[in-house]
């Protein structure tokens, strides 16, 4: 089977820019299960229930989020009331939505969970642990766990990934906006990518106004952002896995629309 994973979209013009090359996409990839990381869809920060049905009405599964997600109080009763918007697992009990999800492609069981990092980040609950249940929990219905792991440091990313290669089919880094050369199949067969990167406006710092991003780091005090516009690229990854197994085949990273790859098999 083929899972095709969509990196951080940043603004509706960049839902935009995704929908209407997916096609392309499709033909390409030949995708069986679409996952998407919906965390800045809105203005860059969240994502509205309006946002979401763009995304299940191309053919979209799930829609991850992060940290982002709860920056946008309309995000939360989308969480509280679609399942297959996740948010990560690991932010304390009590906070609206889910951490993961198992679903039905073609009779196939597919798991995709969400945890975050705490280096940089949040001090949330211990994303290792919070692995291991879910992971023990799933295994008992399918081996076919894709894990979006939204991080700041890739070497917690990289350790995590290290930790739990052989337990999910993949591990797949979100959240710097930043795509990295290192997809690979890890030893144990797990899928691995520090980061997949954003689908947004690439004339930017990380997708919003460049000027305003600078302007930030020069005077040390807080600016509006606003959304930049040009240069539309959207970053993704294609996986191959055997859906019996749950073992990665291989993992290729794309930017669109120049396709320029790496592929880890
Ligand atoms: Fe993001
Ligand atoms: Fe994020």
């Amino acid at each position: 089977m083929n899972l095709l994973f969509i990196g951080d979209i940043v603004g509706d013009d960049a839902l935009d820019f995704l929908v209407s090359n997916l096609d392309e996409l499709k033909s390409k990839y030949k995708p069986d299960v679409l996952v998407a990381n919906g965390e800045n869809v809105w203005n860059g920060k969240g994502i509205n229930e309006q946002e979401a049905q763009i995304l299940f009405d191309a053919g979209f599964s799930v829609i991850t989020t992060g940290n982002h997600i709860w920056e946008n109080w309309k995000s939360r009763p989308l969480l509280a009331t679609n399942n297959n918007v996740l948010r990560p697992l690991n932010y304390p009990s009590g906070n609206p939505g889910k951490g993961y999800i198992i679903f039905e492609v073609n009779d196939i069981k597919i798991a995709v969970i969400q945890l975050q990092g705490r280096t940089f980040m949040q001090s949330i609950d211990c994303p290792f642990k919070s692995a291991e249940n879910a992971i023990k929990n799933i295994k008992k219905y399918t081996n076919n766990i894709f894990i979006d792991f939204h991080a700041e440091a890739t070497a917690e990313k990289m350790a995590f990934a290290k930790h739990f290669d052989g337990e999910a089919t993949a591990i797949i880094g979100t959240h710097t906006h930043i795509p990295t050369a290192d997809s690979q199949i890890l030893p144990k067969g797990s899928a691995y990518i520090s980061d997949v990167g954003m689908t947004g406006p690439h004339d930017s710092v990380i997708g919003m106004d460049t000027e305003i991003a600078i302007r930030r780091y020069i005077l040390q005090t807080a600016h509006k952002y606003e959304m930049a516009k040009n240069d539309m690229k959207i970053n993704g990854i294609s996986i191959n896995f055997d859906e019996e197994t749950g073992q990665a085949y291989s993992i290729e990273h794309f930017t669109y629309p120049k396709f320029i790859n790496s592929i880890g098999v």
